[in-house]
């Protein structure tokens, strides 16, 4: 049998029609989102992700602002960017799309990001209220997936739950998501002893590898649900996963790439956004 798609593209379609409402809604009483979208040198992959992200602002009816600069730039160049950004009224949230240049270090670019514009959820102190469990921002990639396991009635309670990476911006907050919502979660690196034995336990196996096929059918159970976070291409130069399609016909449910977490992803940059225009006047959910 095949698994079920979890279609990341209808979903998101779905929740910025819900924002898109609630965003004229604010703009009736004074309030528009702005989101801030900086690039630092010209990788293409980083080029795409911002102008998807440009879109979506569009689609959401927000404000944006976009800054492309040169891969010379400096970090004070960069970073007195971001301090006229952290007090720009019309900015709700800041992004800088990572990786930036080797001569800038991220962390005092994460760092510099007011925590309250901070909508990618990177700042250590957005990352510790993750931790407790009391935040604003949740993080993009794993607070997408988790819309897609609501969406579809995967609930991840008392569930054995494999997480494969170990990474900030994925690995480490997508098990505290699920941790949160009291799922039994273990977190795999590239140390990890037996990881085939160790995904086969899983009832939802979460892939953030970064490797084109890396999760194979004999490690997956039969009827689990399979979370494809991997954005790779293969030897064709074609948008791949990191879990392979073979496992289409084990899993359950499965996300499909292109067209699952990443739509997602984006989508709830859009949400953080959103709520940053909210908190910073003082709006309640
Ligand atoms: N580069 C790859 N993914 C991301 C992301 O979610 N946010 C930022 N700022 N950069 C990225």
């Amino acid at each position: 049998m095949s698994a079920v798609r979890m279609d990341g593209k209808a979903l998101s379609a779905k929740v910025r029609g819900s924002i898109l409402a609630e965003t004229e809604k604010l703009k009736a009483q004074g309030v528009t989102p702005g989101l801030a979208v900086i690039i630092v040198g010209d990788d293409p992959a980083s080029q795409i992700y911002v102008r998807n992200k440009e879109k979506a602002c569009e689609e959401c009816g927000f404000y944006s602002e976009k800054y492309a600069l040169p891969a010379e730039t400096t970090q004070e160049e960069l970073l007195g960017l971001i301090a006229q950004l952290n007090v720009s009224p019309a900015v709700s949230g800041i992004l800088c799309q990572m990786p930036v240049p080797p001569h800038i270090s991220e962390e005092a670019v994460i760092a510099a990001i007011d925590a309250k514009k901070d909508v990618d959820a990177f700042h250590p102190v957005n990352v510790g209220k993750i931790m407790i469990g009391d935040f604003d921002f949740l993080p993009c990639t794993p607070a997408g997936v988790m819309e897609l396991l609501d969406e579809y009635g995967v609930d991840p309670k008392g569930k054995e739950c494999v997480v494969v990476g170990r990474s900030n911006i994925v690995g480490k907050p997508m098990s505290m998501l699920l941790l949160h919502r009291h799922g039994t979660v273990t977190i795999c690196h590239s140390r990890t002893h037996d990881l085939a034995g160790v995904c086969r336990r899983a009832d939802i196996l979460v892939a953030a590898v970064g490797k084109a096929g890396f999760i194979t059918p004999d490690m997956v159970k039969e009827g689990a649900t399979v979370i494809d976070v991997g954005m790779n291409r293969n030897a064709e130069g074609k948008v791949c996963g990191d879990v392979d399609a073979a496992v289409m016909d084990k899993a359950a449910y499965m996300t499909p790439v292109p067209g699952g977490v990443g739509p997602m992803t984006i989508t709830m940059l859009m949400k953080n956004t959103l709520k940053a225009a909210k908190l910073q006047h003082g709006i309640q959910d």
